[in-house]
């Protein structure tokens, strides 16, 4: 999907300038790896640090996802931190950022190629069982299965970590891609009967093409970083930023600049992650990808009504809650996440540093969420300063423009009304 034009402005403090980016490619260099749901266009990042980040030494992404923020840190220098508490934006984000030597990756790719060609891979004993999807065979082909088993055991037998996590990540979207499922969407629903009966999808085709397109990639990230002074060190975490930031790994006031897109809203509402990632995660032998959803901001349900600074946010909750107590509550607990989030990564910029939050304003009940208004509160509470907000249309990004807010197939609305990018200085 292209980007279409920008909103009119009329809110004050909310700066013209074009941040669409339409028709640039948000596939170059790593970002080509993986895909993955809400993921941040490469040219926000890029641009934000560009306009605030330009004598920064440290950047931290406490919803780094895929890890876009982190590979724009990293082709200008600046040392990344970021954390995650899906398992499968780990690994992306580590493959995206780690540094394989090329000459020994092209010839794994190559020895890949060739035994793949001769079907000599891994010889199998018994079909596996891939912990995490017990009904193994309703999402994938008997001889889609033998192949991903194949090739999983094969790339075990890397010894070299970084190619490893290359092979790794290629692996993660052939699976997505060999699955039963439909691919224009990030929640899991089967092909109906007729699609199934025509698919028969060449595995080892789609892991190599998909090596080859990333190692394209892998060099010109590599060509950039060989012209830096000095590489930067990327660090990526899991912790949950809700619940505090542990200051052995991050020191309060240390963090030049956060770039981050937090979640819409509730993954049960908005995008369902850890089921995004479910059959990848399954198959890569990560932490049991079921359980992701349940942790993610806004997944613990609250009782009672907890109050907000922020007015339009007060006011945009108590309309829902007129229409709907249950999803008042829900809404109220997402935003209660957010603010703590918000509270523990003010601790840790440091005075003059800036933050770049990109988030949605989504509706519920027909009520429009003024999130870009209330993180604008939350870090006013912590003691920055409103620098700006640029107003920009859904990027070239996939996320629930139109949503299933009953978590029903093909049942439909609108619920994202724009993308705001927040930038909030500390003083
Ligand atoms: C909009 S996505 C970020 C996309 C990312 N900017 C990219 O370009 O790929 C939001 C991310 O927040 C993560 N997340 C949600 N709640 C979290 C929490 N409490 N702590 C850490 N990560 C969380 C989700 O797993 C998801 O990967």
């Amino acid at each position: 999907m292209q980007p279409r034009q920008l909103f009119l402005i009329d809110e004050q403090q909310t700066s013209f300038d074009d941040w669409t980016f339409n028709g640039a490619s948000t596939r170059e260099l790593t970002h080509v790896y993986h895909d993955y749901p809400a993921r941040m266009i490469p040219q926000i990042a890029g641009k934000l640090l560009d306009l605030y980040g330009s004598k920064a030494t440290t950047l931290f992404d406490p919803f780094c996802g895929s890890g876009t923020s982190l590979v724009e840190a990293t082709v200008r220098g600046i040392n990344a931190f970021g954390t995650d508490l899906n398992p499968l934006a780990r690994l992306i984000a580590k493959a995206k950022t780690a540094l394989p030597d090329i000459k020994q990756l092209e010839e794994q790719i190559a020895l890949f190629d060739r035994q793949a060609l001769e079907d000599q891979l891994h010889q199998l004993g018994e079909l596996p069982v891939v912990y995490g999807i017990p009904n193994l065979e309703f999402w994938f082909k008997p001889q889609v299965v033998e192949k991903l088993w194949r090739i999983r055991e094969w790339i075990k037998t890397i010894q070299d970590q970084a190619i490893q996590l290359f092979f790794q990540v290629a692996f993660s979207e052939t699976v997505r891609e060999s699955s039963n499922t439909r691919k224009d969407e990030f929640k899991l629903y089967r092909y109906p009967p007729e699609r199934l009966k025509t698919h028969d999808p060449n595995v080892y085709g789609m892991m190599s093409s998909k090596l080859h397109r990333n190692l394209q990639g892998y060099k010109k990230y590599r060509a950039i970083l060989a012209n830096l002074k000095q590489t930067a060190r990327v660090t990526i975490c899991d912790f949950n930023t809700v619940e505090g930031i542990p200051t052995e790994l991050i020191p309060e006031n240390s963090v030049d600049i956060v770039i981050t897109s937090p979640p819409y809203g509730d993954s049960g509402t908005t995008v369902a992650y850890g089921q995004f990632s479910r059959l990848s995660a399954a198959w890569l032998e990560l932490e049991d990808p079921h359980k992701i959803d349940r942790k993610l901001l806004g997944s613990n349900p609250i009782q009672t009504k907890v109050e907000f600074s922020s007015r339009p946010l007060s006011e945009a909750i108590e309309q829902i809650y007129q229409k709907d107590h249950k999803r008042a509550l829900q809404v109220i607990s997402f935003y209660r996440d957010l603010r703590a989030s918000t509270a523990n990564v003010a601790k840790v910029i440091r005075k003059g540093g800036i933050a770049g939050y990109v988030v949605g304003n989504r509706k519920v009940r027909g009520v429009v969420l003024p999130t870009d208004q209330a993180v604008q509160t939350f870090f006013e509470e912590c003691g920055f300063v409103h620098v700006t907000t640029y107003r920009r249309n859904i990027p070239n990004k996939r996320m629930p423009l139109k949503n299933s807010p009953t978590n029903v197939a093909g049942v439909l609305d609108h619920t994202m009304t724009g993308e705001y990018i927040v930038v909030m200085k500390r003083v």
